[in-house]
Order: structure tokens, then C-alpha cells, then sequence
């Protein structure tokens, strides 16, 4: 699919590498990707649990999770324009693996923005899973100049109330601190965008996006959910050109 062609956005319903897949190579400014994780343990054991009310593909075992991260992490190396960046989220259980999966595939690793949530869930006799992480992953050398210093760190709850429309939503504000260093109306894409938080935020910055989900819940609400944000992208232009 030609870069060129997407004026806002586009939403497909569709798998994750199915949709990378038909991406032309070299035409993406940033990829945000909020995968499943597949880190709840009675699914690790065995890989063959029905999810129920669950996110769908969340009950991978670990291995075959990897193996399918190689694989559209791959595709994400190849659409990405020499210099940008691909985030990966991901929870203190399969940090490692997917650091491994990143470098494995030729990108060069960045580090982590944390993103720690203020309240959540206690667990019994353990730490509780208070954060969770986006990697940084970039290809080639850096070559767009910013005069940006963020912090890699992002301190939010996460949406709540009629806020909440996906169980694990990202705030709209982390996403918008990841695309720090994006070029210029460049393209931005997430391949399992379950509630398009990653196509709000990049709409609000006045970049393009592209995203695709499996579920038809999903592209409903990404869709409705983008389309407002495109609107107000524009309304506010409207404002700004008037003034
Ligand atoms: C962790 S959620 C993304 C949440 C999103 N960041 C948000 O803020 O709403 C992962 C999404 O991936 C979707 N998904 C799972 N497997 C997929 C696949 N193979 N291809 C495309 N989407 C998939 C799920 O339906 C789910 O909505």
C-alpha cells in the first residue's frame, strides 16, 4: 500500500502481519505497537486456552509469542524510514523477550519509557504491577534533528470511568510523548490499535495513521474514535489560520 495514499487515517480489520505485510517498504515515521502480552501464567503453560472475555491472542505460550514477534517486528524494520523509531510495549514478564525479539531483527535498542500508573491493581505477598514499558527501538542512526529533552517517564492512571472503552487501553498522553521525535506529517502505524489510542494521539499531532485489529469491536471503536480526533485536528487549524 502506498504511503501516499492515506490522507488521515485508515483503520482494516485485519492480522497484524497481514496488514504489515502490505505496507511499502522505507514509508513509515513510527510504529507503536500495544501487543498482547501474553504473561498470564495459566496461559504460558500451555498455549491452548480460550481467552473467554479476554483480549483475543493474549494466550500464546511464551515461544510461540516470540516466534510471532520476530515475525512483525521484522515487517516493522522494513516499512520504517532509516532513523525512526518502533515502541513496543510490554510488562515486567516478557521485557526480555521482547528486547530480544527487537535486536534479533535488526533494530537497535533505545532503552525504555516507563510508564507507571498511580493506581493499580495490589498483589498478594508481591510487588504489584504498578508500570509497565515501551521499548525503544530505532532504525540506522538518528537523523532527525529536535531541540526536544523528554523524560522517560510517564505518570498517569490508566483511563477510567467513560474514558475506559478497551480493557487495556493506553493514555492518549503517553503515546503522544512517544512520538517525540516522528518527522514532519510522517505516517504513523499500530497493527493491533484495539481502541486507536495510538490514532488519537497521532491525529492530535497532525500526523497520518494507519492501524488494523482483529477484533470488529475494536475497529469500531478506533474508527469513532479517530475520526473525532481528526475532526478536531482540523477544527483547530480552521481556528489557528482565522486568528
Ligand atoms: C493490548 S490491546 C491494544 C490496546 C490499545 N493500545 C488501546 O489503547 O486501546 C491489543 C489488541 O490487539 C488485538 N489483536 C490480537 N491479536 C491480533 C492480531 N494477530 N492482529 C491484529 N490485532 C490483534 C486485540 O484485539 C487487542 O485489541
Amino acid at each position: 500500500m502506498q504511503a501516499e495514499n492515506i490522507d488521515r487515517f485508515r483503520i482494516e480489520k485485519n492480522d497484524a502481519l497481514i496488514f504489515l505485510k502490505n505496507i511499502e517498504s522505507e514509508s513509515v515515521g513510527a510504529v507503536v505497537v500495544d501487543p498482547p502480552y501474553c504473561t498470564h501464567p495459566q496461559y504460558a503453560a500451555t498455549g491452548h486456552y480460550e481467552c473467554g472475555d479476554g483480549i483475543v491472542g493474549d494466550n500464546k505460550d511464551a515461544h510461540t509469542n516470540y516466534m510471532f514477534m520476530r515475525r512483525w517486528i521484522g515487517e516493522c524494520y522494513r516499512i520504517l524510514k532509516p532513523g525512526c523509531r518502533l515502541f513496543v510495549f510490554c510488562d515486567k514478564f516478557n521485557i526480555f523477550l521482547t528486547q530480544s525479539a527487537g535486536v534479533e531483527s535488526c533494530f537497535k535498542y533505545g532503552g525504555f519509557i516507563t510508564w507507571c500508573k498511580p493506581i493499580s491493581r495490589p498483589a498478594k505477598m508481591r510487588f504489584s504491577k504498578s508500570c509497565e514499558y515501551a521499548l525503544e527501538f530505532y532504525k540506522g542512526d538518528f537523523k532527525i534533528p529536535s531541540d526536544k529533552y523528554p523524560k522517560d517517564y510517564h505518570v498517569e492512571s490508566a483511563p477510567a470511568g467513560k474514558e475506559r472503552v478497551h480493557q487495556t487501553q493506553k493514555p492518549v498522553e503517553l503515546i503522544k510523548k512517544l512520538l517525540t521525535f516522528t518527522p514532519e506529517n510522517g505516517l504513523v502505524v499500530d497493527p493491533f490499535c484495539g481502541s486507536g489510542s495510538t490514532g488519537v494521539a497521532a491525529l492530535a499531532l497532525g500526523f497520518r495513521f494507519m492501524g488494523s485489529d482483529l477484533s470488529d469491536k475494536c475497529v469500531e471503536v478506533s474508527t469513532r474514535r479517530c475520526s473525532e480526533a481528526a475532526e478536531k485536528f482540523e477544527e483547530k487549524a480552521e481556528d489557528d489560520t482565522v486568528a
